[in-house]
């Protein structure tokens, strides 16, 4: 074995071809997952104070936004619905003819070949907003899976190319499963959201979907943010129910469980750069404090290091743009 003076590992490093013919990692277009806000109603496109450069759109305003994620090379787009009416059961959100099915038909006309993921949940559609049915001030599981199942349908059945539950009920893979193969969608995939975090990082995401929850919190449903061990479990789970894709949110804060995750299971890994990270950085940028690229290439290359095959994330237009120049 060679060392110092004949050693140097600086030699790899002395031209951009020399490193880049070593880079270990690259963050792909290909793997890239643009999150969208559908907001029921017309003529919206709202910016949020939080999330600089990310709007809320109704259905009517998808088409000229999704065929510019097209022309980017953006593969896919994950939905996030924001309903007119909220109630007690989130019913909207299993509506056939609610803000979901309504967005998927509207991206689908203008570009068929755009993979459209949908996150399946009730807390932007329930008047409580937590993540199920309410009974004697708890989230209740078993009732809220049957209701998580049939939305799930509603997307399938509007043209969902993946659905993706994030309500962290227990045995919501395998309901939804059911529901998808007794309707004649076995070839629909699963993207479980199965290690996500109670996280503080979502805070712009609940202003932006409004479903911050009205009264407690979700500790009693999503994971603790000290455990490892538990979101290896819940992977497990839910691989176990039939998911096709895992996923582990926040991804930041979490990189050590990517990497758990993916040196224990062989499913395609997805990470979700969520909404708080994203701020973070805009806001630095507002001060000028950072190098805006150099920074998120950075953060999107360190959750490929750690194991991600699939990215979610709000940077993801601005990537496509600096990646291909234009
Ligand atoms: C809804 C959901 C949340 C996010 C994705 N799906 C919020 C939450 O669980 O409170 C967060 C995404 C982000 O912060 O970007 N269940």
């Amino acid at each position: 074995m060679a060392a110092f003076p004949e050693l140097r590992l600086r030699r790899l490093r002395r031209t951009e071809p020399l490193r880049a013919l070593v880079q270990e990692n690259r963050v792909d277009i290909g793997d890239l997952v643009y999150p969208i806000f559908v907001v029921e109603g017309q003529g919206i496109k709202q910016e949020l104070s939080s999330m600089p450069g990310i709007f809320r759109f109704s259905p009517d305003q998808l088409p000229l936004e999704v065929e510019e994620i097209a022309r980017l090379k953006i593969p896919a787009v994950l939905l996030f619905g924001i309903p007119q009416h909220k109630d007690e059961v989130g019913s909207s959100a299993y509506h056939p003819q609610g803000v979901i099915p309504k967005a998927i038909r509207a991206i689908k006309k203008a570009v068929p070949e755009l993979l459209v993921i949908t996150d399946v949940c009730l807390c932007e559609y329930t008047s409580h907003g937590h993540c199920g049915v309410v009974v004697n001030g708890d989230v209740d599981n078993d009732q809220t899976l049957p209701l998580l199942a049939q939305t799930a349908l509603s997307h399938a059945e509007a043209g969902a190319d993946i659905v993706a539950p994030s309500d962290m009920m227990d045995g919501r893979v395998k309901a939804i499963r059911e529901s998808l193969d007794t309707n004649g969608f076995q070839n629909i995939p699963i993207l479980s959201y199965a290690a996500k975090y109670a996280s503080a990082f979502y805070g712009p995401f609940r202003e932006a979907a409004e479903s911050a929850p009205q009264f407690g919190d979700r500790l009693s449903y999503q994971m603790n943010p000290p455990n490892v061990r538990e979101a290896l479990r819940e992977v497990e789970e839910d691989i176990k129910e039939g998911a096709d894709i895992i996923m582990v949110k926040p991804a930041l804060a979490y990189l050590d469980v990517i990497r758990r995750v993916r040196d224990t299971f062989n499913h395609p890994l997805a990470a979700y750069n969520v909404s708080g990270e994203y701020a973070l950085v805009k806001a630095a940028m507002q001060m000028g404090w950072l190098d805006e690229p150099r920074v998120v290439m950075e953060i999107l290359t360190a959750i490929k290091r750690a194991g991600a095959d699939i990215i979610i994330t709000y940077h993801a237009k601005d990537v496509a743009r600096w990646l291909q120049s234009i």
